[in-house]
């Protein structure tokens, strides 16, 4: 729903308004694709930096994990579409700076949400998970926890480029990964990953652990314990401590 007034469009309704305006706004969609453009990747070096995608296939891959994650924990409509919107905009800063491409999100978001008629709250809530979604030091409501989880979980073989299979151990590690996915329960949040043959990536938990320190602090803030499988085996070494 929008109304023309005077060169500038006024978004009406809710949440789930707010998501279907955003998966067609033109800006959006542009940016989602320069992310991810091989032409602006120009030298190996990049592409070892930029082995995995991070444009529309990782947003709508974030998206989903988060919604499947809030439906599973039982929010109501209006969190889930703050928080699909959230995770399509995400990343979107590094379309400007990639090292500070939470804040840059941050300010394009604001931008989108300037011709929208979103409470203050919801606004926020939007806001504060793309600022948070790198390290996840301040999650305040369960749409923080939801895109956090989504940026984390979205490790499969399919997220990288094809040309970053083999550029380095974590890469490896990766393109071993087939499937992840989640099961929130009253007691706990398990995070199950399938790889290939048995495969154990354990230089993506060392040089990552963020891959596992994220979902466990997502779990902490809900409440629950927190179960990482590994082809259906429970793997604990590693990260069963406090880390600095
Ligand atoms: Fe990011
Ligand atoms: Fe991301």
């Amino acid at each position: 729903m929008s109304e023309r007034l005077g060169n500038n469009t006024v978004y009406l309704g809710g949440a789930k308004d707010f998501y279907e305006q955003l998966v067609v706004n033109p800006e959006w969609n542009a940016a989602m694709a320069e992310i991810d453009d091989p032409n602006n990747i120009d030298n190996s070096e990049e592409v070892a930096k930029k082995g995995s995608y991070h444009g529309l296939r990782h947003a709508r891959a974030v998206e989903q994990i988060a919604e499947e994650f809030l439906s599973e924990l039982g929010v109501d409509e209006d969190t889930i579409y703050l928080a699909k919107s959230a995770a399509l905009l995400h990343d979107i800063g590094l379309t400007v700076d990639e090292d500070n491409h939470e804040k840059e999100g941050e300010v394009f978001a604001q931008e989108v949400l300037k011709s929208s008629s979103l409470p203050d709250d919801q606004r926020a809530k939007i806001l504060h998970a793309i600022k948070d979604h790198r390290r996840g030091d301040d999650i305040t409501n369960v749409v923080d926890a939801a895109v956090l989880l989504g940026d984390k979980l979205d490790v499969t073989k399919d997220r990288l480029r094809p040309e970053a299979m083999n550029l380095d151990a974590v890469n490896r590690d990766v393109a071993n990964i087939s499937k992840v996915s989640l099961d929130v329960s009253d007691k706990s949040l398990d995070v199950h990953y399938e790889t290939d043959d048995g495969y154990i990536p354990t230089t993506l938990f060392s040089e990552w652990p963020k891959a596992i320190e994220a979902p466990k602090k997502v779990a902490e803030f809900i409440g629950r314990d927190f179960n990482f499988y590994i082809n259906g085996e429970p793997y604990l070494h590693g990260f069963d401590e406090e880390r600095d």
